[in-house]
Order: C-alpha cells, then structure tokens, then sequence
C-alpha cells in the first residue's frame, strides 16, 4: 500500500481542510495517508522529515502569505535541507497545494516555490492533472473543480470565513482528486520499480 505524506501548515483552518481532502483521496485510491502539520517556524521538525523519509510519496500544502509560502512552511522547508545533503529525497514523488484570499493573489508563486522545494530534493513533481472550468467564468460556482485554473497544484480561495464553509465543495473535491492521483502514482511508480528490479535480477 502506498504511504503519502502530507506535510502542510495552516494558520487559520483552511490549508488544513484541503489537507484532509487530500488525505481523503490517498484513501479513496487504495493508499495510507499521513498528516503532518508544520505548527510554527520554533518546531522541531525531525519527526516530519522522518515520516516524509518514510513515505512514498509527499503533498505539500502552504498558505499564501504575501505573495509565497508562510514563513512556518519555510522553516520547514530550510529544515528538509540536512535531507537534502544526504539526497534522501531523491527520486521520490511530490505535488503541492496553497490557499489564499484573492482569487489570483499570487498563489502561483507559492505553487513554485513548492516545486522548487522539490526539484532541489530530485524529485518527481506530480500536476494538478484536473482540466480548468469548461464554462463561462459567470457559470462557475462553489462546486465546480479547479475552480481558479491552475495546472501546476491546486490553487483554492478562501474567503475570510470559517474553515467550515471555506474553501467551498469545489476546492475540496480538486484536492480530494489530487490525493487520489498522488496515491496512484505512488503505486504505479512502485510497480515500475518492482519491475525493473525484477528484470536486473
Ligand atoms: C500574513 C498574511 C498574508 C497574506 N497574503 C496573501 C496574499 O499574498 N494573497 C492572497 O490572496 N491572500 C493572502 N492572505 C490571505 C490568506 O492566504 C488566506 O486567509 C488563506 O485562506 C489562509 O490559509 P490558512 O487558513 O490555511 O492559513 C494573507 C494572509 C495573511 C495572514
């Protein structure tokens, strides 16, 4: 079975409950989520970066806070680099989600500056994979996926409301589907390395 961690920071709620929509898809696709929330810049982070060494595969998830990812994902992101001195990441599968308020609000450069998280750990990134809306911006509403068009990762908005309400159904579906897509290619990425190990042997 599959094990994605998902490692995210969420000040106000709703990074968080993408992250369990996440971990919802892992699931759904046959996988073993783990949740591992970045509380602040002071933590220790070596039980993160442990569960990460353990897993499979990784989802980033980080608010957007001026414009890139919060200073507590950062911090966890500086900590992975004693990871990356030993190329413990290497190879390994990694995709990526943010929130923010505005609709735009620069939340592509979060999504970058996750991507480059893990290109400097070689590793795989893994895309959205879910198409922006089909229709007219006018017809699109709280349930429709991928709702601000994004391909990189999932980019959801949030108003200023209660993380019960937002990110609205929409969002959480994309992120559902994101974990679901993660999950599968964590398999299929296994079975590929069953394979060719078999064929050396
Ligand atoms: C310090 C700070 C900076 C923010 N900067 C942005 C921003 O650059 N763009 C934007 O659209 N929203 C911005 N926001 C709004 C947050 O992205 C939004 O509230 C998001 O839902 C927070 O996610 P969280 O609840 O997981 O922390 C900012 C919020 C804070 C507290």
């Amino acid at each position: 079975m599959a094990r994605i961690a998902i490692a995210y920071h969420s000040g106000y709620g709703h990074n968080e409950v993408l992250a369990l929509s996440v971990a919802q898809g892992v699931r759904d696709a046959g996988g073993e989520a783990e949740l591992l929330k970045i509380e602040g810049p002071g933590q220790d982070f070596d039980p993160i970066l442990e569960a990460i060494t353990a897993s499979d595969a990784v989802v980033f998830g980080a608010p957007t806070y001026i414009g890139d990812v919060s200073a507590a994902f950062k911090a966890f992101a500086e900590a992975t680099s004693k990871i990356f001195a030993v190329g413990g990441w290497k190879d390994r599968l990694a995709a990526g989600f943010t929130v923010s308020h505005s609709f735009s609000g620069d939340k592509g450069h979060t999504l970058e500056s996750l991507t480059i998280l893990a290109a400097q750990h070689g590793m795989n990134w893994i895309n959205l994979g879910v198409p922006p809306p089909a229709v007219p911006a006018a017809e699109r509403g709280p349930d429709t996926l991928n709702r601000v068009g994004s391909f990189t990762g999932l980019a959801a908005q949030a108003d200023n409301a209660s993380p019960e309400i937002s990110p609205p159904a929409g969002d959480r579906e994309t992120a559902r589907l994101l974990g679901e897509r993660v999950a599968r290619a964590a398999q299929r990425w296994a079975r590929g390395a069953d394979a060719a190990l078999a064929r050396a042997a």
